[in-house]
């Protein structure tokens, strides 16, 4: 297959992991005989640096253009006083909406081995293979009218969400429940938010079409509750834009490291795959970022985007492999008696694992 995937590296480990993301990718394309061009753009903060908008007019047109889209991250603490048009979050608040990927999957999954390396007991989280459905282009993120009050002593944002998002996003999970563990939880604010009222029964009713699927619902408080003490209950977490921020980066304490989850924001014009985390200023440059969030995401990106379910599935087991082999970057728990390796050895071990597949 031919296929052009446009590359954002964005800011701080965005750097180095999709620098780790592109070389899977190129393993993938000689193992399995492909040709993927990568085209690598502008985005966030790097994209400010070099005198342009967090997301320039190149790199939007180089997506749209593109069969598949790779982020690594943006942000940088220097912009934090700018207004947010400034800011590098921009870029991705801005692409998401641009592209229409309503649909955010963020997988949260404990690698065989890896019990023992969050602060969970590891009886606890031992099969834990959760999936939030985050709703992407909708909520408090986007919602009109926000600002600050001309006098500066209040400021201001909306949750809005319509019935027609609602039902897509439900859709979404009820579809990806039917290949999974055939159970949703739908997580919102009923008891306080008009919005999580209409969330409720919108899901229920689309819920009706999938007699299939086990539906609960829970408010979001207790599902930060439960998921830290419990996490085995779920299996397809459904919620809106902001609680499924929160909810996911907790589902990366759960199952060990957030540098572990990959993610894919779909429904849109062209398919968009980043780690969960962010930038993370605190280790970058320090060659400690874990990269298999990102290599995860290039396992979706195949997948979802590309529909090379066999190259997705190899990477993988090639990320399995290497994590039995005893890889640990210094976020995940090292195996006693092994040392830790660095973001660039771990991403290798796992890229030999890609090339020795079948
Ligand atoms: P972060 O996700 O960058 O980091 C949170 C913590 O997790 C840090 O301690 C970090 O060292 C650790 N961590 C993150 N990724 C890791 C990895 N791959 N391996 C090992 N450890 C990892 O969140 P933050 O510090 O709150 O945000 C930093 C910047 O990133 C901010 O500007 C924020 O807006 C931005 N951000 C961007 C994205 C994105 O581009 N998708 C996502 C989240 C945050
Ligand atoms: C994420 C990030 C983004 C979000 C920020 C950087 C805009 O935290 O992808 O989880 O809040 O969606
Ligand atoms: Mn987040």
């Amino acid at each position: 297959m031919n296929a052009t995937i446009a590359l954002l590296p964005g800011d701080g480990i965005g750097r180095e992991v999709t620098a780790a993301a592109s070389s899977a990718l190129m393993a993938v394309a000689d193992q399995f005989g492909h040709a993927f061009d990568l085209q690598a753009y502008d985005v966030g903060g790097a994209a400010l640096d070099a005198g342009q908008v967090p997301l320039p007019a190149e790199t939007l047109k180089g997506c749209l253009a593109a069969d598949a889209i790779f982020l690594g991250a943006v942000g940088n603490p220097k912009f934090d006083g700018e207004p947010p048009a400034r800011r590098p979050e921009a870029a991705i608040l801005q692409l998401r909406r641009e592209l229409g990927a309503y649909a955010n999957l963020r997988p949260a999954y404990v690698w065989p081995g890896l019990e023992d390396s969050g602060s969970l007991k590891p009886e606890v989280v031992k099969g834990v293979d959760v999936l939030v459905v985050r709703e992407l282009t909708g909520g408090l993120y986007y919602g009109q009218p926000r600002g600050v009050a001309e006098d500066g002593q209040s400021a201001f944002n909306t949750m809005r969400y319509s019935v027609e998002e609602i039902e897509r996003i439900a859709a979404v999970a009820f579809e990806s429940a039917r290949l999974r563990g055939k159970r949703v939880t739908s997580v919102d604010k009923a008891n306080v938010l008009e919005t999580s009222r209409l969330w409720r029964q919108v899901v229920t009713d689309v819920g009706e079409r999938y007699p299939d699927i086990d539906l609960g619902h829970e408010y979001v408080d207790a599902c930060a509750l439960l998921i830290a003490s419990k996490p085995r209950r779920y299996d397809v977490i459904l919620t809106e834009n902001l609680f499924g921020d929160i909810l996911s980066d907790e589902s990366g304490a759960i199952v060990g490291s957030l540098g572990l989850l990959p993610s894919a924001s779909i429904g849109g014009k062209v398919g968009l795959f980043e780690p969960v985390h962010g930038s993370a200023p605190d280790i970058a440059g320090h060659d400690k970022a874990n990269p298999i969030g990102a290599i995860g995401s290039v396992a979706m990106l195949l997948r979802h985007a590309l529909k090379l379910d066999a190259e997705a599935t190899a990477v993988e087991q090639a990320i399995g492999e290497a994590l039995t082999a005893g890889y640990r970057t210094v976020d995940l728990m090292p195996i006693p008696g092994k040392s830790p390796v660095g973001s660039k050895s771990m991403a290798t071990a796992i890229i030999e694992r890609i090339r020795a597949a079948a």
